[in-house]
């Protein structure tokens, strides 16, 4: 057991309660059609928004949305909460199996040396951050990293594609039924394909590859710790290379060391976002990576489709709503309000979840913990209860409709101090992780992502010049 661990036995025997409860009300097991390996192509029904399409194989995590479980790697979310940490969970999501300590050692060594982004802040500084979305900062922040560390766009220093690249996607028979054929795969011939001597001297990295994934699950961090700091009109803090990668965020941030009870709980928070299947921001991700873009044009993508408020965005806009509420006693006429106007509760539903979300299941007791340390806190987390129950005495019984991540997640991260503002960009710095495993995964077998649109729109119509279409609606 850690250090961590051991100073905040409380924090683990609420995860342990959660577990339990979630034990009791669930009783999980695998849906066979989304857990054996598939022979292409797949059948499915799919419904719009791709609900229910197969992208693909993958070992890395698997939400079962009717039982409320949630599994990285083989492991039970509610285990990685009470017994690891978010670099080890880092670890087991890139590379499939938990680090031996000299493992975790050289993992947390290389991830604290990449937490220095040093030109990147310079020039980010040179931005009126204060007025930008956080996520633009954030995205626009993975984009100088990439020209920081990388040569993709070094001129002179980019090998040619046709090197690193197995088939031609041109070659691909796209306008047929789909076959899946062997032949029809892209792959890269080398697990590193830019690597050369005459590189290396500029000392400047390939865009994909697990340095990558190192640089952005530590750069984001930073990125996002110095817009809160720049926001407030204050110089970004330097890491400190003692420091856990949750305390050290905190650290960065506020410019204050977390207690062990706020590193541990920050820490969950960051195991929980870490994965989350293919959700919209990480098929994003997914989809730029398949062109053979590069890792860091991915995760700035994955930033984009997490910006949206049907996604990561809700956990600020929960925050916003609770306050908009007030007090336990408005929340039966808010909730009558919202649903007459056919209002979507911010933090209430998946796409996935048709039960309690586990991750909620854990940020809930969390929040009312950290709620307990002042008045404020304490207020939010009872209108938010009260609202959980009004939504699941209504919809969770129609629509099987219940909390989300988001739901508690900005109860927790209020109580540590954090602007709503930066709910989200800490949602994406957690997701990294994610985004970059299953890129690595993806890319091992990868093929361009290409739907289908069905067209229904007309045909034969005749051009009309400009000019007579100018005359008509005169
Ligand atoms: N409040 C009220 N009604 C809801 C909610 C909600 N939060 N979520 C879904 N519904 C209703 C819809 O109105 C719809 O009802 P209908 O069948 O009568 O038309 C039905 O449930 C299905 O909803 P969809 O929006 O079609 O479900 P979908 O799977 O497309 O969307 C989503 C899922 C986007 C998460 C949705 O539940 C939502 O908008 N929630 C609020 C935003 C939110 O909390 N997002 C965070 C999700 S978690 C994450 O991304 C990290």
């Amino acid at each position: 057991m850690s250090e961590l661990h051991k100073k905040t036995k409380e924090i683990t025997e609420l995860v342990f309660k959660s577990s339990r409860k979630a034990r009791e009300e669930t009783n999980a097991e695998p849906e066979p059609h989304l857990t054996q390996p598939i022979t292409w192509p797949v059948e499915c029904v799919v419904g719009p928004g791709l609900e229910g399409a197969i992208a693909c194989e993958s070992k890395i995590g698997y939400v079962n949305g009717l039982k409320g479980w949630l599994i990285y790697r083989g492991y039970d979310i509610f285990d990685l909460c009470a017994y690891s940490t978010y670099e080890e969970v880092s670890y087991l999501l890139l590379y499939g199996y938990l680090p031996t300590a000299v493992q975790l050692k050289a993992f947390k060594k290389n991830l604290i040396q990449c937490r220095n982004v040093p030109n990147t802040l310079r020039l980010l500084m040179s931005f009126s951050i204060e007025e930008m979305n956080p996520m633009a900062v954030l995205r626009l922040g993975t984009n100088l990293m990439r020209q920081e560390f990388t040569y993709i766009d070094r001129d002179g220093l980019v090998p040619k594609r046709g090197k690193v690249i197995g088939t031609d996607e041109d070659s691909i028979p796209m306008e047929t039924v789909p076959r899946g054929e062997e032949h029809a795969i892209y792959e890269f011939k080398d697990s590193d394909p830019f690597k050369s001597k005459e590189l290396s001297k500029f000392d400047l990295e390939p865009a994909i590859g697990y340095k990558s994934c190192y640089r952005l699950i530590s750069g984001v961090a930073t990125i996002a710790a110095a817009i809160v700091r720049i926001r407030q009109q204050k110089f970004p803090i330097d890491s400190d290379p003692e420091l856990s990668h949750a305390a050290n965020l905190i650290y960065m941030m506020t410019g204050k060391q977390p207690t062990p009870e706020e590193e541990r709980i920050m820490d969950i928070a960051l195991i929980l976002h870490a994965d989350h299947g293919i959700n919209a921001s990480t098929f994003a991700a997914m989809v730029v990576a398949s062109t053979l873009s590069d890792m860091y044009f991915s995760v700035g993508s994955g930033i984009a489709a997490l910006n949206g408020p049907l996604h990561g965005g809700a956990n600020e806009q929960v925050l916003h709503m609770l306050r908009e509420i007030g007090e336990v006693s408005n929340v039966k006429s808010w909730y009558k309000k919202s649903r007459k106007k056919k209002q979507k509760i911010m933090g209430f539903g998946h796409r996935v979840y048709k039960a309690y979300d586990p991750r909620a299941r854990i940020l809930r007791p969390l929040a009312k913990h950290l709620a307990k340390r002042n008045k404020e806190s304490g207020r939010l987390f009872q209108v938010a209860k009260a609202l959980e129950k009004e939504v699941i005495s209504t919809l969770g019984v129609k629509k099987r409709i219940f909390p989300n991540v988001d739901f508690y997640s900005g109860i927790v991260y209020d109580s540590l101090g954090i602007p709503p503002e930066i709910f989200t960009p800490i949602f994406a710095v957690s997701r990294v992780s994610g985004w970059t495993s299953r890129i690595m995964e993806y890319l091992e077998k990868n093929r361009i992502f290409r739907p289908r649109a069905i067209y229904i729109g007309q045909f034969n119509k005749k051009y009309v010049s400009l000019e007579e279409r100018t005359n008509k609606t005169r």
